[in-house]
């Protein structure tokens, strides 16, 4: 549980913005957001990102063990925020109908959609092996860190993923 354990995600996301701004290539911005936020959360078993292509999630940079591939839209937690464009924060994972199980040790997950200039590029999806591992305030954290990563890749499309 993340109760008594905050993360400090406004010095996360200076961390974050540090190790972007510099840069603009898509992929390598993607890879390092994953490895730098993999590694800043506790109690995390995958974190990674799934890009929009041709009107489905398929699997990008990511931390854990390999995961499915091909999300429809619509789909488990993942597709989900993508189709609602809203973040999805799933206390347990056995109680969401239609949860695609990649690793069966995951428990909870934040889902957050990726939009830019009104373009869904994909979601950033955070796995743990503990129920109920993602509070309110990492939710808004987490948010708060996709929009770093979306400012450091400007108006560049998930063509540019290659
Ligand atoms: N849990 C996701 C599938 C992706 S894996 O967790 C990496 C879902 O139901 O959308």
């Amino acid at each position: 549980m993340t109760e008594g354990r905050s993360i400090d995600y406004e010095s996360l996301g200076a961390q974050l913005e540090a190790l972007l701004h510099d840069e603009t290539d898509v992929l390598a911005n993607s890879a390092n957001f994953v490895g730098l936020v993999y590694n800043a959360l506790p109690d995390v078993n995958w974190l990674g990102i799934y890009v929009l292509r041709d009107e489905e999630l398929v699997l990008g940079p990511f931390q854990g063990n390999p995961a499915c591939v091909r999300i429809p839209i619509g789909r488990g937690v993942c597709g989900t925020a993508a189709r609602d464009r809203k973040t999805m924060r799933v206390a347990d994972v056995h109680e969401f109908d239609g949860h695609i199980v990649c690793d069966p040790a995951s428990r909870s997950e934040v889902v957050v959609p990726l939009v830019a200039g009104g373009r869904l590029l994909g979601v950033l999806d955070i796995d743990s092996p503990l129920p109920a591992r993602f509070s309110e305030q990492d939710q808004r954290g987490v948010e708060s860190l996709c929009e770093v990563f979306i400012k450091s890749i400007g108006d560049r499309t998930t063509d540019d993923f290659i």
